[in-house]
């Protein structure tokens, strides 16, 4: 991942960020940070880059000549979402984080003196971003606290895989306490349960304790994790239908844009109505409505950065194609894992696919490009089949958390490798705690069989897969 960084203080920058966990991943080139001075991009022949204010009032503004030609001479061309680091931008958060770590590339615009000219914000800045309500002497510190947030959620960073997903801020808990040796120290003792090796013992503690400290601390989050939770608990009542709704909330992709339920005077109980959860990492938004009038209250919620929605049932994907400008993809049976055991994996040879595997996959994979492949593969998202060292087949969780885009070879069909495949990513699934589920095209009758056969339950209503018109050629769509 880049970073360009456009300051008038590189070296701050280069400097802050070269140590430790950031400064080690930049050296193993999982991130890139490229602090540029913006004085060099000045045509003043004495390098100023500021001047008075119009209109009057004190200090100095950033002019926009070298802040928009230092931005062209990073970005060639290309639309790279650009941060302008300002107290008067929306909060940084976790949610942002992740979302702005599925981005390959970003400009951080970092301000001094009383600002930058309007007229090149205007021009260049996709988001603007605060990171706190006070103000700094300049956008050099936030901009390199969001580069740390940023960068520790990209593969690889943190060494350590689960690191990322336990700690404060995930599923809107903070972080439960840790103790290490001694187990005594200053009279205190470690708690029991942590000695005990019972580890669901261990994991409710460690919630409970989340849960305390949440609620203690952070009223405003908690608040927020308990009405996720009881809208989880009530889409569990029908999982094979919701099972894509609670899994995007389990997972922390999902926020909730709309839920009857959780608003004062709202239904406290029973089946929910009206439901929108939006997973901005992928632009897609899942809707769920009991009626026609429950539906027409989801069609004010639909975001400007929306590009894919997951509607069920069959009406309520037709009001969004007559009345909110989407077009049917593809309507889908959707299937659900939920037993308690692991799947027989029927073949001996399944790995975890590299990039070196992009070309075949992508050459195989009918419904998405060569982009959502190779970002699939770089998330440890796709797995594939071997024969004798050769790849003969492969299958992926996409984007939303789906199990699809299921592939094997002619030559090695009706040997079973499709089955093992998908028992193979079932167990991964299971392994991470997750629900595993896919959606099968209506007509897939093959593909519904196997999920059949492996013991995946089919929803009683099928669901739509839509896309913004605007939107049909650039976003790659899914399948099983
Ligand atoms: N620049 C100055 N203060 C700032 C803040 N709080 N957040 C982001 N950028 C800033």
């Amino acid at each position: 991942m880049k970073f360009h960084v456009l300051t008038l203080f590189p070296e701050m920058v280069s400097n802050g960020l070269d140590t430790s966990v950031i400064g080690k991943a930049a050296k193993r080139g999982l991130i890139w940070i490229n602090a540029v001075n913006i004085r060099d991009y000045t045509q003043d022949k004495h390098g100023k880059v500021d001047d008075y204010t119009y209109g009057g009032g004190a200090g100095m503004l950033l002019q926009a000549q070298p802040v928009f030609d230092a931005f062209q001479a990073v970005t060639e061309g290309r639309r790279v979402r650009t941060i302008y680091v300002t107290p008067q931008g929306v909060p940084f958060t976790q949610k942002l984080a992740g979302e702005l770590a599925a981005e390959e590339e970003l400009v951080f615009l970092c301000g001094h003196y009383e600002g930058i000219d309007e007229r090149v914000l205007e021009e260049i800045v996709t988001d603007y971003v605060s990171i706190g309500d006070y103000v700094l002497t300049g956008g050099e510190l936030p901009a390199m606290v969001m580069i740390d947030a940023i960068s520790r959620l990209v593969p690889g960073v943190l060494g350590n895989g689960v690191s990322a997903d336990t700690e404060s801020f995930h599923n809107d808990l903070l972080e439960y306490p840790q103790y290490s040796r001694p187990e005594e120290w200053h009279e205190k003792r470690v708690p029991q349960v942590l000695l005990s090796g019972d580890h669901r013992a261990v994991e409710a503690w460690r919630l409970e304790q989340a849960k305390e400290r949440t609620r203690r601390i952070r009223p405003d989050l908690y608040e927020k994790y308990r009405c996720r939770n009881q809208v989880i608990q009530r889409l569990g009542k029908e999982k094979r239908d919701y099972v894509h709704l609670m899994e995007a909330l389990r997972r922390g992709k999902g926020e909730i844009l709309f839920e009857e339920g959780c608003r004062p005077g709202g239904r406290a109980s029973g089946e929910p109505l009206a439901l929108a959860v939006f997973d901005r990492s992928c632009g897609t938004l899942l809707l769920t409505a009991s009626d026609e009038a429950e539906a027409g209250k989801l069609l004010s919620v639909i975001p400007d950065a929306c590009a894919l929605s997951v509607a069920s049932p069959r009406f309520l994907a037709d009001i969004l194609c007559e009345k909110a400008g989407f077009e049917l993809l593809h309507e889908c049976y959707q299937v659900c894992y939920t037993q308690n055991v692991n799947l027989r994996v029927g073949h001996g040879d399944i790995r975890i696919l590299t990039l070196e595997h992009s070309g075949y996959v992508a050459e195989r994979y009918g419904m998405g490009s060569a982009d959502y492949v190779a970002e699939r593969i770089r998330s440890g998202a796709m797995y594939g089949a071997f024969a004798e060292d050769r790849l003969v087949g492969f299958i992926g969780i996409h984007e939303d958390g789906s199990v699809g885009m299921l592939y094997v070879d002619p030559d090695c069909r009706r040997q079973g490798i499709g089955a093992a495949l998908e028992a193979y990513a079932i167990n991964r699934e299971r392994e991470r705690g997750h629900i595993p589920y896919a959606h099968i095209i209506v007509g897939n009758e093959g593909s519904l069989r196997l999920q059949e056969k492996l013991g995946l339950y089919r929803a009683r209503r099928t669901i739509c897969w839509l896309a913004k018109k605007a939107c049909i050629s650039e976003k790659s769509m899914l399948d099983s």
